[in-house]
């Protein structure tokens, strides 16, 4: 079986709430003989092959066209696969684990010598997480094993919320998507080193820094620099200009004069924006689809359902530029602000 030149990619629908178990017995086959399974989680879409096979994990760099010295985690269905994998389980994790598990939280402990090093880059940590979704966690059950579970998104482009995210990127080049609708939060899960000390959110997402503070009585560092993979930008096709600034109705001004420049410049321009400011540009007379809300500033939650969707759509419709509004830095705003600095070609400080 050689996924890269497969003709087709097959795609099967499945309910997320009470998914056909032969369509999840089809998937896991797939996967145990060394296919790539595009599946849905409570995040993002993940691209699942088997942890184990050396065969399996080089088709999925080079399917994703991933380096591989970026580590990959591996995907769980059940707590008590932890102990084989790591060399031992700190306080802070079972702490962790029981609070957070399942749920939008990765946790890098130090590995056992099960966990092949191609998984982890080399590393001596591994990445575990074990997702709040039933397509997900049976999937990984009848697989047998743990799976290893990139985003099923091409290197350096947005994480894919929908079966149709994947396959504009991965289409011919994996097995089959079991397409489970859109998913639910949107962004990534929080990444949280347990090595170093004190513990270090590498990559933030819904379980905050506050949310892990509270739970192990004690501080973290937010410290992105240690991310080994931090030049994979989450980046759309499209050149997305990042403006900042602490005065909401200063950022619509300096856009619209942005917009208007890069427009007389022959571009095709997008604005994302919070759902408060829509109307500001319209009433300064910019087309209603070239306006787009990610969500509200009140709801960083919506957006950070929606940011990826409507990167993409801005990227489907051939859009040349997005200029995008910053959401509030705290919270899940901070995860949204984290994918938008990643993704933007430039930031525009005022
Ligand atoms: O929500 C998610 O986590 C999704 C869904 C599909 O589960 N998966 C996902 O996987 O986002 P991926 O591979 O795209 O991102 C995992 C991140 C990578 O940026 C990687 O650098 C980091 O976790 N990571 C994994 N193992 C690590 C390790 N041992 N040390 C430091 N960072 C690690
Ligand atoms: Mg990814």
């Amino acid at each position: 079986m050689n996924g890269l030149s497969q003709a087709r990619t097959r795609v099967l629908k499945v309910d997320p709430g009470c998914p056909d178990p032969a369509v999840l017995h089809e998937a896991a086959r797939v996967i145990r003989r060394g296919g790539l399974v595009a599946f849905p989680t409570e995040t993002v879409y993940g691209l699942a092959a088997m942890g184990t096979s050396i065969p399996a994990l080089k088709r999925l760099f080079k399917a994703k066209g991933r380096p591989q010295a970026s580590p990959l985690t591996l995907h769980l269905w059940s707590t008590q696969q932890v102990p084989p994998l790591v060399r031992f389980i700190p306080d802070a994790a079972r702490r962790l684990v029981a609070r957070f598990w399942p749920g939008p939280l990765t946790l890098v402990l130090w590995k056992s010598r099960r966990v092949p090093a191609m998984v982890t880059g080399g590393r001596d940590s591994v990445g575990l997480r074990l997702p709040d979704h039933r397509v997900a966690r049976e999937l990984i059950r009848l697989a047998g094993a743990p799976l290893v579970a990139p985003s099923a998104n091409l290197s350096g482009r947005p994480s894919p919320t929908s079966a149709a995210d994947v396959l504009s990127d991965l289409e011919g080049r994996i097995d089959l998507v079991l397409d489970g609708g859109e998913t639910s939060l949107g962004l990534e899960s929080t990444v949280l080193d347990l090595t170093v000390d004190p513990p270090a959110v590498l990559r933030p997402g819904s379980v905050s820094a506050s949310d892990i503070e509270a739970c192990l009585g004690s501080g973290v560092r937010v410290g992105l620099g240690d991310m080994p993979d931090l030049r994979l930008r989450y980046a759309p096709g499209p050149r997305l200009l990042l403006f900042e600034g602490p005065d909401p109705a200063a950022v619509v001004g300096r856009i619209l004069r942005a917009y208007r420049r890069l427009e007389a410049g022959g571009g095709r321009v997008g604005v994302l924006a919070a759902e408060e400011s829509v109307p500001l540009y319209t009433a300064a007379g910019l087309p209603p689809g070239h306006v787009r809300a990610a969500g509200s500033r009140a709801d960083p939650a919506a957006a950070a359902r929606r940011l990826y969707r409507v990167m993409r759509g801005f990227e489907a419709e051939g859009f040349s530029c997005i200029l995008a509004e910053p959401f509030p830095d705290e919270g899940l705003g901070a995860a949204v602000m984290h994918r938008l600095r990643l993704a933007a070609a430039e930031t525009v400080k005022e």
